[in-house]
């Protein structure tokens, strides 16, 4: 697996993380296609944020391997760096400054050209539905707008991949819209293949080309929303439904999850 196939933009293979005698993320082997949006779902604790983290070079890996948009995320850290966007899972723009001051902090991280540094956060805070507020402080924006504010950052130089970890965790369901909205044009626009984590099984369902499901670091189930839906054999099965079946939890309307007393008993890949 030295490069990745030309059909896929991101390649796990048995990535493994752990911590002390803990196995974060065991045996991990997925891929992502161009402009693809890719959904991670799974319980708390299940391993998603760690292997954004490997996948974004932030982590190393305990074994296994990783290619992002052909670079392999060890040896060759600095081009998967500047292939890839990254939202964190926490919030992290600054809320003492200004919209377009936080874009231009980017901008030089990023290493856009300063005669092209206007433009681009112009064409970023535009492209995020931003315009109106981009030279107010960033403590004035909704939930919402510090998000698309966040993803504007992450896109500046213009990704291959974007790693967005929980976008929409703790916004009210319009705002939550408005951010999908965005992300769809993203991928319209610019072919961007989106990696996503969400706790909202009906945003999973209704945004994501395929769905891995996360349970306790093992890959349980891996395919299109509908493909997994039909494999529980019931024509009005939701995408919660799926997630009770292949980690034997309930979602939660709160965002937290139940033990439903069901143990999982197989993995399915419906690729
Ligand atoms: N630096 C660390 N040291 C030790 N354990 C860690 C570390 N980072 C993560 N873990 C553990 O690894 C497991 C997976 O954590 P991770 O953050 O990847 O889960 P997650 O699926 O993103 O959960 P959530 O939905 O709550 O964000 C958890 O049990 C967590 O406590
Ligand atoms: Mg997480």
């Amino acid at each position: 697996m030295a490069v990745a196939p030309a059909s896929s933009v991101l390649v796990t293979d048995a990535l493994t993380r752990r911590f002390g005698n803990f196995t974060a993320v065991d045996g991990l082997s997925l891929s992502v296609t161009p402009g693809e949006v890719f959904g991670l779902i799974g319980p708390n604790g299940a391993g998603k944020t760690t292997t954004i983290k490997m996948l974004t070079t932030l982590l190393p890996p305990s074994s296994g391997r990783a290619t992002v948009a052909g670079y392999d995320v060890v040896h060759q850290a600095t081009e998967v760096r500047r292939s890839i966007g990254y939202v964190p899972q926490l919030i992290s723009a600054d809320a003492q400054v200004t919209g377009f001051e936080n874009l231009w902090v980017f901008a030089g991280l990023y290493q856009i050209p300063r005669a092209e540094r206007r433009e681009r956060i112009r064409e970023a805070l535009d492209f995020m539905g931003l315009t109106a507020v981009g030279n107010e402080l960033v403590r004035n924006y909704s939930g919402g707008m510090i998000r698309r504010l966040e993803i504007a950052q992450a896109l500046m130089h213009r990704p291959r991949i974007l790693f967005l970890d929980e976008p929409t965790v703790g916004l009210d369901p319009l705002a939550r819209d408005a951010v999908w909205d965005q992300i769809e044009r993203l991928r319209e626009h610019y072919g961007t293949s989106i990696v996503v984590t969400t706790h909202y099984m009906e945003e999973a369902d209704r945004l994501c080309q395929r769905v891995g499901v996360l349970h306790r670091g093992h890959l349980v189930a891996l395919g299109p929303p509908a493909a997994l839906k039909e494999s529980l054999g019931r024509p009005d099965a939701t995408l919660e439904d799926v997630f009770a079946k292949y980690t034997g939890e309930e979602v939660e309307l709160s965002g937290g999850y139940r033990e439903a007393g069901r143990t999982r008993r197989v993995a399915v890949r419906l690729e």
